[in-house]
């Protein structure tokens, strides 16, 4: 009889592919995709735990399945990701769910089969939470089901400590694949007929970090010089390790979207210096002068936090001010959230909700007029969009320039896979509609 899977994902990018790596898994044990969790015989939580919403998110889903795990007890639910990766996580998903099965973390995904397998065979739950040593697993088969678009891991962990951050205790210490695995693998996406391919690391500018033959430009100039109608982004840039060579590389290549995902956190020294960040305001405002040298027309998004232990009126005033400078196409803004166990979250001055969110709605105002300005500028003139898919609530077709933008239109046939032209005769927030020409 077929049997049925379903996978929920929280989190950033590098979850959303590893999703589709417990998806290959998945399959490879015959389960096929069921889009009802309800009627799937097994169901996998993929977690995060950046900030402590996204905690209580998976928390409040898992135990929704309480009622449905009564009603179908051969049901297999397992939980895994980075929320159980976290010291005592897994002990307490198993106290608050007695019902879950499978406990895995961020290191032993691979090991997914196995436990599997063993849950169908015995009647207690397996719970396997295995410390950080430094493996890279090579030769996964995910399932993608994100075409035109491809991930490919270029590294894994983090070394940064940035004070606030829950990553490198959850994902472990930074290691990079080696080049020529990840440069296969594109050449095979490629072959498949995947038209867009972005490098995924927690600081993809680190890669190598001495332990391999070559540093991330020349990685990224490799593979931008693979044959190919293709295009190749990259995620996600440390300020600190954004080179010249880098933007050259950028610049160079038209393969190479021109779009940088540079975090900035703050605009103000000291929040930055005690966020261990290990860069000024001006050293970042340095950065992207040299990154516009070489690319006059890049976007450049980023991510800021609000509400850091110790931030005063005047250092969130410092970074209202530097988006105004920095020229941002979109900014994704968070308000801290304390993660046990990371320097910040003993550091005195914790920062109330209330001015938090005080905060964090002026700041949202300033990015959003930011961001529809840019997107006004663009109303009258020909983009091009690699289509993504079909928006059937909107009747139109989607997908993004290279710079980002989502672009919608209409076409009687499917146009997803294809780099479309499309003139924009209108701007919506970040979205821009046009017609194909
Ligand atoms: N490695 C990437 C992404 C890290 S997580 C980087 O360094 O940029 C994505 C974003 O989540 C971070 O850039 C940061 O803005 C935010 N973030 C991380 N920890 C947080 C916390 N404790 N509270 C609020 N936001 C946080
Ligand atoms: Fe977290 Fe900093 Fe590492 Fe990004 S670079 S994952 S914010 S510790
Ligand atoms: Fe990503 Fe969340 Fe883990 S942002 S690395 S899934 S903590």
């Amino acid at each position: 009889m077929q049997k049925f899977y379903h996978i929920v994902t929280y989190g950033c990018q590098m979850n959303v592919h590893e999703s589709e790596k417990i998806a290959g898994i998945l399959r490879e044990l015959g389960y096929e995709y069921c889009e009802e969790a309800e009627n799937s015989d097994i169901v996998v939580f993929n977690t995060c735990c950046i900030r402590e919403n996204a905690e209580n998110h998976a928390f409040g889903n898992i135990g929704m399945f309480k009622k449905l795990k009564a009603k179908n007890r051969n049901m297999i639910i397992a939980v895994g990701g980075c929320l159980t990766q976290q010291m005592g996580k897994a002990d307490n998903v198993k106290s608050k769910f007695p019902f879950v099965d499978i406990i895995f973390g961020t290191h032993n995904l691979h090991k997914l089969k196995d436990y599997i397998l063993m849950k169908e065979k015995q009647k207690k739950a397996v719970i396997s939470i295995e410390e950080f040593d430094g493996t890279i697993v090579e030769g996964e088969k995910p399932y993608r089901t994100s075409y035109p678009n491809a991930w490919v891991n270029i590294a894994y962990g983090c070394n940064n400590f940035c004070s606030y951050c829950i990553v490198p205790y959850v994902r472990g210490r930074e290691r990079s694949r080696k080049s020529e695995n990840i440069i296969s693998e594109v050449e095979n996406l490629i072959s498949e007929g995947y038209k867009e391919i972005t490098l995924l690391g927690q600081n993809v500018n680190s890669y190598g970090n001495g332990t391999q033959d070559i540093s991330f430009p020349r990685l990224l100039e490799k593979i931008a010089c693979l044959d190919g109608n293709f295009r190749l982004r990259f995620m996600t840039s440390h300020p600190k390790d954004f080179s010249e060579e880098l933007a050259e590389v950028m610049a160079k290549y038209p393969k190479i979207c021109h779009s940088l995902h540079l975090p900035v956190q703050s605009g103000s020294d000291t929040v930055l210096s005690r966020m261990n960040r290990k860069y000024t305001v001006a050293d970042y405002l340095n950065k992207l002068k040299i990154l516009r040298k070489y690319i006059p027309d890049c976007a450049v998004t980023t991510d800021i936090i609000v509400g850091f232990p110790g931030e005063t009126d005047d250092d969130f005033n410092a970074t209202v001010d530097l988006v105004k400078k920095a020229d941002f196409s979109s900014a994704f803004t968070f308000v801290y959230s304390k993660r046990e166990g990371t320097v910040a979250s003993k550091m005195p001055d914790q920062i109330s909700e209330h001015i938090s969110k005080r905060r964090i709605m002026e700041l949202i105002e300033v990015v959003n007029a930011q961001t529809r300005c840019q997107s006004e500028k663009y109303v009258g003139k020909k983009i091009k969009i690699l289509c993504e898919g079909f928006d059937s609530k909107k009747k139109t077709y989607l997908g993004r320039d290279e710079y980002g933008r989502m672009g919608y239109f209409e076409s009687d046939k499917d146009e997803v896979g294809n780099f479309v032209d499309i003139l924009v005769e209108k701007a919506n927030g970040v979205s821009l509609i046009g017609k194909k020409v």
